[in-house]
């Protein structure tokens, strides 16, 4: 039996990284993750990503490969760990984009879901599930 793992990382959003290639990136996601079980969320700002994976422990190797891509830098990994159930069971890959307001929204709504959006995308350090139930909250948001 394969167990489930999550992935969580931020980075910072390469100027040369166009609306376009976003479009490319998630067009990857959508040729290469269904066949490895790989679902998840990629939030995105004009300057950061944020990405949520949830697969077998390999998830690890695609994160290797992608901390690698030229569009995107400063990869930090946040957390990496076992997973009872998946939280985007038909999302091979989720994605949103950032825009300031919904980040504002945020700050209005919820100081402790501000200071842990804030401190996710500086790339310190959380808890695999307090970012997960963040980004969760977003995506249900929508
Ligand atoms: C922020 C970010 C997230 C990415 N997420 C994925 C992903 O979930 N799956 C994937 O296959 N490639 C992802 N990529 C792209 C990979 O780095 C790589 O370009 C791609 O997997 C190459 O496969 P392809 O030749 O089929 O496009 C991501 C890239 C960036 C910058």
């Amino acid at each position: 039996m394969n167990f489930l793992y999550q992935l969580v990382y931020t980075s910072q959003r390469n100027p040369a990284c166009t609306d376009t290639e976003i479009q490319n990136i998630l067009e990857s996601c959508k040729r290469n993750n269904p066949s490895k079980d790989i679902t998840g969320v990629l939030l995105h700002s004009d300057d950061h990503f944020i990405q949520y994976l949830e697969g077998d422990k390999d998830i690890i190797k695609l994160y290797d490969l992608i901390k690698e891509d030229s569009r995107h830098r400063n990869a930090v990994l946040l957390s990496y760990g076992p997973l009872k159930e998946r939280a985007f069971p038909s999302w091979h890959m989720g994605y949103k984009n950032l825009p300031k307001d919904q980040v504002d929204f945020l700050t209005e709504s919820n100081e402790a879901d501000r200071k842990l959006f804030n401190s996710i995308i500086k790339g310190e350090k959380q808890s695999g599930t307090s970012a997960t139930n963040l980004l969760v909250k977003f995506f249900n948001r929508a």
